[in-house]
């Protein structure tokens, strides 16, 4: 897995899709309104069903809109049939700590047999409990935890120790990526997946010496 790319631009996806480097992506809200979908739950349809067309079988994360247990549930299963490979991501809780979102995961993934990514979490004890209620994904938001002053490598490590001593098979997502160096370390700490943007994945492909040296090659390829 590894690798999702969190963003919700076609052309962005279509590019680093075709360097077989990808393998799904993750959107909220805030990504999609970023680029430039509007039009509500239609406008969110028509780029959704677009991405997961795009990037099938891999998988693609899109978001409830609303935190009224009801209404998640009826979204979810709306989203959910819009392609086989849309995963719904619910937020561990609603704005005022409100726990229904968790029976919703639950429900979700025991009875309606759909794949739910639980998102912004910010502590392994809340990915941990997430993916006791049944989470496929658990979504760890590691630079807001940073931004806090937290380390999220620590939170990780946790994290993947306890879901495997406890035979849990949700796969930890961390996400809200801020530097390229994020993605490996975060790896290398325990996380089963890095969902990161479209610019740091470019930070760790090109290298300042590697152009150099490629130039260096070209140019003396002119002078055989
Ligand atoms: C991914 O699933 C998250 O929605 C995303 O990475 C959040 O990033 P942000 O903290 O930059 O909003």
């Amino acid at each position: 897995m590894a690798i999702f790319l969190d963003s919700g631009n076609i052309e962005e996806i279509e590019k680093y899709l075709k360097l077989g480097i990808v393998r799904g992506v993750t959107t909220n809200p805030s990504i999609l309104l970023r680029d430039g979908v509007t039009g509500g739950m239609a406008g969110i349809k028509a780029r959704c069903i677009e991405i997961a067309k795009l990037i099938s079988p891999y998988p693609l994360s899109v978001e409830v809109t609303t935190n009224d247990t009801k209404g998640m549930l009826k979204q979810a299963k709306e989203l959910a049939g819009w392609a086989d490979n849309i995963v719904i991501k619910v937020t561990v809780h609603g704005p005022k700590g409100e726990l229904d979102n968790l029976a919703v995961i639950h429900e979700l993934e025991t009875k309606h047999d759909i794949r739910v990514n639980v998102t912004a979490m910010m502590s392994a004890q809340q990915c941990f409990l997430a993916a006791m209620a049944g989470g496929t994904y658990v979504s760890l938001f590691g630079g807001r935890v940073n931004n806090m002053g937290y380390n999220c490598v620590d939170e990780i490590g946790k994290l993947r120790l306890l879901l495997d001593n406890h035979d849990l098979d949700a796969q930890i997502i961390v996400g809200s990526t801020r530097e390229v160096l994020n993605v490996l370390e975060w790896l290398v700490a325990g996380a089963h997946i890095i969902t990161a943007t479209p610019s740091l994945i470019n930070g760790m492909i090109v290298h300042p010496y590697t152009k150099e040296t490629v130039r260096q090659f070209l140019d003396d390829s002119k002078k055989l």
